[in-house]
């Protein structure tokens, strides 16, 4: 028998044993892309000659309704998700997303949603998130100096409307905000100090992410990525930096305090430091597919099955058969997988 905590609620209030992959990581966090367009063209993601005004996106019956993914969080709840996590593409296009977020956080089980945006929307619509039951955000922002910004993000957007929107969110209680900047190198990392020094003492925690191959159209090379121990370093010339300990094992980014008390700064540094090994998460693009990894060439159609009637039962028993079989970890292998199969774009899957 497993021990206690190894054991979840399960639909009809039953007993039932989390599901373990191959590698006995457990699956405890969904990440839910809930919009497969967005409101950028990040060269890195999406460019613009490839998202263009006549690419096909999902048409809106293709992706999953706010009744559907409901259904699917509660399966998932029976096997041992606690936090959820909802992405895009841009999650904040998607029409009503507060009645979603609604839903989402009367399943039993989930203790806590976060979303992940790139904030050009959040001024709008903060407070109605923390209405319903979002309890954080996570706002993409890789440069302040507009310039840079602009480079980045494909022309949209501006930094002053991003920043409006960590204010609302700071003041609707979506704490502790979290800002994502991707860095690459020669494009924003000169930028990186300004940004920080903008956001020390405020309580938004920045956190830099090595630039990574996801997908395949950003043509990525590993002399774009700046490893962390590097940033770690300029950031520590200027502000000394302390380690401090995860919040919990599957945290992927590292966490550093600056020695003066300004706050945290963190590094998510999935090229040079795989976090494989403590990998809990799984992905839903909007259309349905579970991903059990990033970089994963195809998901699993839960989609399909839904919509043909499949039971809750159904949709557990199909779901542990996915999980349990799982054993990725591409960025432990990434030197020798580099340009084998087509990887999954990130707009499609949240990152
Ligand atoms: P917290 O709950 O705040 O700790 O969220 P998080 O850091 O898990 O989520 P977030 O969306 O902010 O993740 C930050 C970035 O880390 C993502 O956009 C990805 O770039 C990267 N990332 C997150 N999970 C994984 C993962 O499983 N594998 C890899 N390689 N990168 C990941
Ligand atoms: N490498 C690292 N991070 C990326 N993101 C998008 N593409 C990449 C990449 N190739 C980031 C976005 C956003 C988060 C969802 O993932 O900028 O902050
Ligand atoms: Fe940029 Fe995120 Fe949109 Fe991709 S999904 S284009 S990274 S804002
Ligand atoms: Fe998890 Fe895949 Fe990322 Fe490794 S590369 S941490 S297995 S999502």
């Amino acid at each position: 028998m497993p021990a206690d905590d190894e054991k979840v609620v399960s639909l009809h209030g039953a007993q039932a044993a989390v599901v373990r992959d191959r590698l006995q990581r457990p699956l405890q966090d969904l990440r839910i892309s809930v919009m497969d367009r967005c409101n950028f063209r990040c060269p890195y993601c999406m460019p613009e000659d490839k998202y263009h005004k006549d690419f096909e996106f999902l048409k809106s019956n293709e992706r999953l309704s706010f009744e559907e993914i409901q259904r699917l969080v509660q399966v998932f709840a029976g096997l041992g998700v606690r936090k959820l996590r909802i992405t895009g593409g841009e999650p904040l296009l998607r029409p009503n997303l507060p009645d979603l977020i609604g839903d989402l956080s009367r399943v039993a089980g989930i203790e806590d949603i976060a979303l992940t945006t790139n904030g050009v929307l959040l001024a709008q619509q903060a407070a109605a998130l923390k209405a319903a039951g979002l309890a954080r955000v996570t706002v993409s922002l890789d440069s302040l100096d507009e310039a840079v910004f602009l480079a980045m993000s494909g022309g949209r957007g501006h930094p002053a409307r991003i920043l409006e929107g960590i204010d609302e969110a700071i003041s609707a209680g979506l704490t502790p905000v979290k800002v994502n900047t991707v860095v690459i190198r020669g494009r924003n990392d000169h930028t990186v100090l300004d940004l920080l020094e903008h956001f020390r003492g405020t309580g938004v925690v920045v956190r830099f992410i090595e630039y990574m191959d996801v997908g395949t159209i950003n043509h990525w090379r590993l002399d774009d990525t700046v490893p962390s121990r590097e940033l770690v370093e300029r950031i520590g010339e200027r502000w000394p930096l302390v380690p401090v300990e995860r919040h919990y094992r599957s945290e992927v980014a590292r966490r550093y305090a600056y020695a003066d008390g300004g706050g945290e700064v963190g590094f998510i540094s999935s090229v040079t430091e795989p976090f494989c090994g403590a990998c809990t998460r799984a992905r839903l693009s909007s259309d349905g597919q579970l991903f059990t990894c990033l970089f994963g060439s195809s998901g699993f159609d839960l989609k399909g099955p839904l919509r043909a009637g499949a039971s809750n039962e159904e949709l557990d028993g199909l779901i542990r058969a996915i999980w349990g079989q799982r054993e990725d970890r591409y960025s432990e292998l990434r030197a020798a997988r580099q340009g084998e199969a087509e990887k999954v774009e990130m707009y499609y899957i949240g990152g």
